[in-house]
């Protein structure tokens, strides 16, 4: 698939998880720029020394699959083990204030998911849409449910982080169960995802859910966030200092 993908010869390509060194050094050849997605300072130094054009800090508190560390722990550090690479801030980032707290952190941009999927422009199933924005930011859960329903042999160290709800309540922290359980439990989410019923149907989506009101076009969202950033990075440090 990687080599699909650069075939296609793209300005820039994003990589996630795993083994760094091969996919970029493939990339750089093709003359590609790569953003390499870290959860871990060890993954990101490698994916530095790979060649990576960027690291992706992505911090636990991401929607979809993501590692342990938070945001605000991984973030300053990759920055230290990776300079002078710059590094992107993922992983709990909706509003201004997750960005202006990005930069102060030492990252040179964000990278945001959930807010996103809760944008008009996405292809999200509208009820999916709005459980993000009912939901609070303890309501997510981070566990490997889906993958084993979907028959995903995910790393142990990367779980999927989405919207709690019944399917999750009844298997989280029960995925041994849920193993042999499978095959009824792949056709209720089948079913679940082919009707819409996200009680049932994952809706993948991070922490920042807490932080998310409403559904809006992409652009109006970018910016409104960076207005809002500007505005406290230009007022916060005369009431701090
Ligand atoms: C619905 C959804 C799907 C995602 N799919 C992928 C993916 O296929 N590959 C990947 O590297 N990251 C994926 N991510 C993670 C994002 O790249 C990013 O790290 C994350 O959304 C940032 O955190 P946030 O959700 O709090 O904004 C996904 C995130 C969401 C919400």
């Amino acid at each position: 698939m990687w080599d699909e993908a650069l075939a296609l010869r793209p300005h820039a390509i994003s990589l996630s998880f795993g083994a760094p060194e091969v996919y970029i050094e493939k990339a750089k050849m093709a003359g590609i720029q790569v953003l390499y997605q870290a959860q871990t300072v060890e993954l990101a130094r490698r994916a530095a020394r790979a060649g990576a054009d960027a690291i992706v800090a992505q911090g636990t508190e991401a929607g979809g699959h993501t590692g342990s560390i938070s945001t605000f722990s991984l973030v300053p550090t990759v920055v230290d083990a990776v300079h002078p690479v710059p590094v992107i801030a993922a992983g709990g980032i909706a509003d201004g204030r997750g960005v202006a707290a990005a930069f102060m952190l030492g990252a040179e941009g964000v990278w945001m998911g959930t807010r996103f999927v809760a944008a008009a422009e996405a292809l999200a199933d509208a009820k999916a849409k709005q459980r993000i924005v009912d939901a609070q930011a303890d309501d997510t859960v981070l566990d490997h449910v889906f993958d084993i329903v979907q028959g995903l042999a995910w790393p142990e160290e990367f779980a999927g982080r989405t919207i709690r709800n019944a399917f999750t309540d009844r298997w989280h922290q029960h995925e041994g169960e849920l193993g042999r359980a499978v095959t009824e439990a792949r056709a209720a989410v089948d079913a679940a995802q082919a009707a819409g019923d996200f009680n049932i149907a994952p809706v993948w989506a991070g922490e920042a859910s807490g932080l998310i009101h409403d559904i809006r076009p992409a652009g109006e969202i970018v910016r409104e966030i960076f207005e809002e950033a500007e505005a406290i990075l230009r007022r916060r440090p005369q009431i701090v200092l």
